[in-house]
C-alpha cells in the first residue's frame, strides 16, 4: 500500500514493537501518531520520526477517538498498529487454600481491558475513520496490524488472562477482516514469541 501523505495511529508505539512500527511507518512516508500512556517516551519516538504524539490510553474511547482524528487532521488514516499491551501472571489459586488467595480477578479484568477490548475499540474506531477513504487501484483504503503473542496458542503457567486476551485478538480477527473486507481494510495478526 502506498503510505506517502497518509496517517498512520500506532497505539503502544512509544516502546519496543510499536515504537518500531512507528519507525518502519514513517520511512514509508506516513505521518505517524504515537498513541501511548507515556508521555517523555512517546514525544522522543514522535520527534524523531516527524511524527505526533497523543497522550491515549486505550481503555478510553475518547482518548482513542483523539488519536484517529489528529492523524486524519495530517493525511487520510491508512494504517494502524495495535501494539499497546501489557502482561500479568499469576496461578489460578493461590498456596493456602483460600479463596482470598485465588488469583486476582481485578488483574484478570484489567488484562482483557486493555490488550483484547481496548485493541477492538482501537479497530472500529480506526477502521470507520478509514472507511472514510478513497479507495486505491486495488480498492484498499487501510490495513490494520494487531499484536497477538504465541502465548494464544502455548500460554504458560500463570498466564491465563494474558493468554485469554491475546487468543481473543486472535479469534476476532478473521470475523473483523471478513467485516473489513466490504470497505477494503485489509485486517492481520501476529503472535510473536
Ligand atoms: N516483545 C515481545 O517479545 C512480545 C511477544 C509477544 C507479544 N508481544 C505483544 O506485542 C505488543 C508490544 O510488546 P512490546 O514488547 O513492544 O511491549 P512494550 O511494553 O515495550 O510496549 C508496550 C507499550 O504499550 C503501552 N501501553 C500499555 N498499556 C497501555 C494502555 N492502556 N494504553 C495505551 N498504551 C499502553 C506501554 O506504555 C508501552 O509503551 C504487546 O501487545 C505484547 O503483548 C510482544
Amino acid at each position: 500500500m502506498e503510505l506517502s501523505g497518509s496517517s498512520a495511529v500506532v497505539t503502544g508505539g512509544a516502546s519496543g514493537i510499536g515504537a518500531a512500527a512507528a519507525r518502519q511507518l514513517a520511512a514509508r512516508g506516513a505521518k505517524v501518531v504515537v498513541a501511548d500512556l507515556q508521555e517523555d517516551a512517546g514525544n522522543a519516538v514522535a520527534d524523531q520520526i516527524g511524527g505526533a504524539f497523543c497522550k491515549v490510553d486505550v481503555t478510553n474511547t475518547d482518548d482513542i477517538i483523539n488519536a484517529v482524528e489528529m492523524a486524519t487532521s495530517m493525511g487520510p488514516l491508512k494504517a494502524l498498529v495495535n501494539s499497546a499491551g501489557i502482561g500479568w501472571a499469576q496461578r489460578t489459586v493461590g498456596k493456602d487454600g483460600s479463596y482470598d488467595s485465588a488469583a486476582n480477578l481485578e488483574a484478570f479484568q484489567r488484562v482483557i481491558n486493555i490488550n483484547l477490548i481496548g485493541t477492538f475499540d482501537c479497530i472500529r474506531l480506526g477502521a470507520t475513520a478509514m472507511s472514510r477513504n478513497e479507495p486505491d487501484e486495488f480498492g484498499e483504503r487501510g490495513a490494520i496490524c494487531n499484536l497477538a503473542s504465541v502465548a494464544a496458542f502455548d500460554g504458560q503457567i500463570g498466564q491465563a488472562s494474558y493468554s485469554a486476551s491475546k487468543g481473543g485478538v486472535v479469534g476476532m480477527t478473521l470475523p473483523i477482516a471478513r467485516d473489513l473486507a466490504a470497505v477494503g481494510v485489509r485486517v492481520n495478526t501476529v503472535a510473536p514469541v
